[in-house]
């Protein structure tokens, strides 16, 4: 379906709208048009109409209400329950077969032989170059194949606390979107890990891919708009708020959307108190999934450096998202992201 009925309020520069009225009704040349200027915005919320037609398949934006509910209805909702042991994990050979952007990882995890600390290095070093080379062309070749091995990653963090943990110390805070894709990756697993420790309910190598591609959809905005070093106007802003449905888009045509993946990328900025995006939604109604990785990514975003700003230190981090954004966040499973530094 690529029409729809909108709340006249939530016209925007970029989308395609079909005006009922007839052509004698409005001042525009057409009855239906993209919307290019803010002065045709403005001529049109103008016009005080309730509702407007808008074709989303004609449009610069993506229906952000369109998002496949069937799949998260597949989801478990149980707060405590999992693990299925990693160690007994079995690899298929398929996945070793691939080739390409993801063989350094593989081979590094692969290697039983290497010590935890120069594993850590290796292993974070390996998943930040296979995220760059995912976000330059994300094919569904290459997302396919990086997510075969995010869910070998999984399960070394699962099984290897020293090495996964070690991982957490040498997180690097550039604010490239590839790193901070391992950062909230790794420490979303960790935290899944956490509270997850005695439950087989949940697909950890699901939830893992999830993670880690959170933000998949950030290779559609222009990189001027996602590095501006400065404060977004609203244009922009609206633009950065569509890359949670431009991710499930993306994942759904290189068909690799499972359910964990389309919650984590939909919902991983809804915010507690509802003042997130893009649904507003609130409390409960946001998946235990996408609650977890809101954390990290707020986590992982204050401990950046950015041209504008300094990076926190863990505590200050930890301490600011307490004191200062909690009713962001559930305070349960905030309790448990502190302790993974503790
Ligand atoms: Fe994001
Ligand atoms: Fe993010």
């Amino acid at each position: 379906m690529s029409k729809r009925k909108i709340n006249a309020q939530d016209l925007q520069i970029g989308l395609y709208v079909e005006l009922e009225k007839s052509w004698f009704s409005h001042d525009f040349l057409k009855s239906e048009f993209k919307i290019t200027t803010q002065k045709q915005l403005d001529q049109l919320l103008g016009m005080k109409l309730k509702q407007v037609m808008v074709d989303y398949d004609k449009s610069d934006l993506y229906d952000t209400d369109e998002e496949d509910l069937t799949l998260l209805e597949q989801l478990p909702q149980s707060r405590m329950p999992i693990v299925k042991d990693p160690k007994f994990a079995e690899i298929p050979e398929q996945w070793s077969s691939d080739k390409g952007i993801t063989d350094d990882l593989r081979n590094v995890l692969d290697d039983k032989l290497m010590l935890p600390r120069d594993k850590s290095v290796a292993v974070y070093k390996h998943s930040v170059s296979m995220m760059e080379k995912l976000l330059d062309a994300p094919t569904a070749e290459n997302i396919k194949a990086s997510k075969q091995a995010i869910y070998q990653l999984s399960d070394m963090v699962m099984a290897d606390d020293d090495t996964a943990k070690n991982m957490l110390m040498i997180t690097s805070h550039d604010f490239y979107t590839y790193t901070h894709s391992v950062n909230v990756g790794i420490t979303s697993v960790l935290l899944s890990k956490e509270i997850f420790k005695h439950s087989d309910a949940h697909d950890l190598h699901e939830l893992a891919a999830g993670f880690f591609l959170h933000d998949l959809g950030k290779v559609n905005i222009d990189p001027n708009v996602l590095n501006k070093p400065a404060r977004l106007n609203d244009a922009e802003m609206k633009l950065i708020k569509t890359h949670p449905y431009q991710g499930y888009k993306l994942l759904q045509a290189a068909d690799a959307l499972s359910p964990e993946c389309s919650t984590i990328v939909m919902q991983h900025h809804e915010a507690f108190n509802g003042n997130g995006y893009p649904r507003k939604l609130k409390g409960q109604e946001i998946h235990l999934y996408g609650r977890i990785c809101a954390i990290a990514d707020v986590f992982d975003a204050l401990t950046a450096e950015r041209s504008y700003k300094k990076a926190l230190k863990t505590f200050d981090a930890l301490s600011l998202m307490k004191q200062n954004m909690i009713e962001n966040f559930d305070k349960d499973l905030f309790r448990s992201f502190v302790k993974i530094y503790q």
